[in-house]
């Protein structure tokens, strides 16, 4: 084949690829949508409910800080939001999940969406052996995210919703200083994927997006990460109108920014180049007579 023949074929590729990848996102399809955002008080879940506001939507925030949940709300409704309301609530509560899922459906009349966002509050360092606290985070970031969503599955399946699930690079390719967070995101990943194929043996219309986020520029995660490693952070926004995009699209999983999908793709096939990028990240070499990948 000539270098002509060659270049058309590329560009045809290309057109291709730039096709299957187009962005159908309208947000204008998302006026009157009923949406419950958790950890809705700051960083990517506040960029999520501004997002939602910006096209109309009907909203129930909740996270812990009442006065923060205060701020967003206002800031929602100059937005365009429908309607606001807040359930201040600790999903380390075992009750929690439930009381909230009712006051949202008690407030909306129905639901739509449900974005599951919070995380608890975890230590960007060496595993010290402390169990109590990863029991703890399993219960903020994976049992209360099982809970929201098997007591909203019935009023979701009445409006064929969708769940959304925010997850992290670190739920798909483990990282030094994330044990019991990484663990958690582990977690969400299988239970999710595993209750995707349940609802359509079932015939249950609720879409399932699982979303992989690289390293995002919110203050806690940045507070984190400071001293220890330097990657570029993507902003919340971009984010957050990204995970919004993939879940209104139904997509099966979401990776952002553009670096994550291939990390992920290539995780298995090239272990050891995987590790080396990590121990790069981390600044750290293998000690001597470590198993080889
Ligand atoms: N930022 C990143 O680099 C990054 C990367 C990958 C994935 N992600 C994922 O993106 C999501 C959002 O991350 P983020 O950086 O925006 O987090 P963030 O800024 O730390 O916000 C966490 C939210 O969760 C709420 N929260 C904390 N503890 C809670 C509890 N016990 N009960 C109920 N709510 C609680 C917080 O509000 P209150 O304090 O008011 O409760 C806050 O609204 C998470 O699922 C995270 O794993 C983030």
């Amino acid at each position: 084949m000539g270098y002509a023949a060659k270049g058309w074929c590329l560009i045809a590729l290309v057109g291709i690829l730039a096709y299957l990848c187009r962005d159908n996102f309208e947000p204008t399809n998302l006026a009157n949508a009923r949406v419950l955002v958790t950890g809705a008080s700051t960083g990517i879940g506040e960029e999520i409910a501004y997002h939602f506001s910006r096209a109309g939507a009907e909203l129930v925030l909740t996270a812990r800080r009442e006065n923060a949940l205060q701020e967003v709300r206002t800031r929602c409704l100059e937005l365009g939001a429908k309607k606001v309301s807040l359930v201040p609530a600790d999903m380390a509560s075992p009750e929690a999940p439930e009381r909230v899922v009712g006051q949202a459906i008690a407030a909306l009349g129905g639901l739509d969406y449900l974005v599951l966002n919070h995380i608890g509050s975890s230590p960007f360092q060496i595993w010290e052996g402390d169990v109590n606290h990863t029991r703890w985070l399993m219960q903020v970031n994976f049992l209360s995210y099982i809970h929201l969503a098997s007591t909203a599955l019935p009023h979701l399946a009445e409006s064929n919703g969708s769940i959304i699930v925010l997850s992290s690079v670190t739920g798909k390719i483990p990282t030094p200083y994330t044990t019991s967070y990484s663990a958690s995101k582990f977690a969400l990943d299988g239970f999710f994927g595993s209750l995707r194929h349940e609802l359509a043996m079932r015939g249950i219309h609720v879409s399932i997006t699982l979303c992989i986020l690289g390293l995002i520029d919110t203050q806690s995660a940045m507070e984190k990460i400071k001293d220890k490693i330097s990657v570029p952070a993507y902003p919340a926004r971009d984010a957050a109108l990204a995970v919004i995009a993939a879940g209104a699209g139904r997509l099966r999983e979401m990776y952002y920014p553009w670096y994550v999908r291939p990390a992920c793709f290539f995780r298995d096939w090239f272990p050891q180049t995987r590790d080396w990028m990590i121990q790069r990240t981390y600044n750290y070499s293998p000690q001597e007579g470590e198993e080889k990948a």
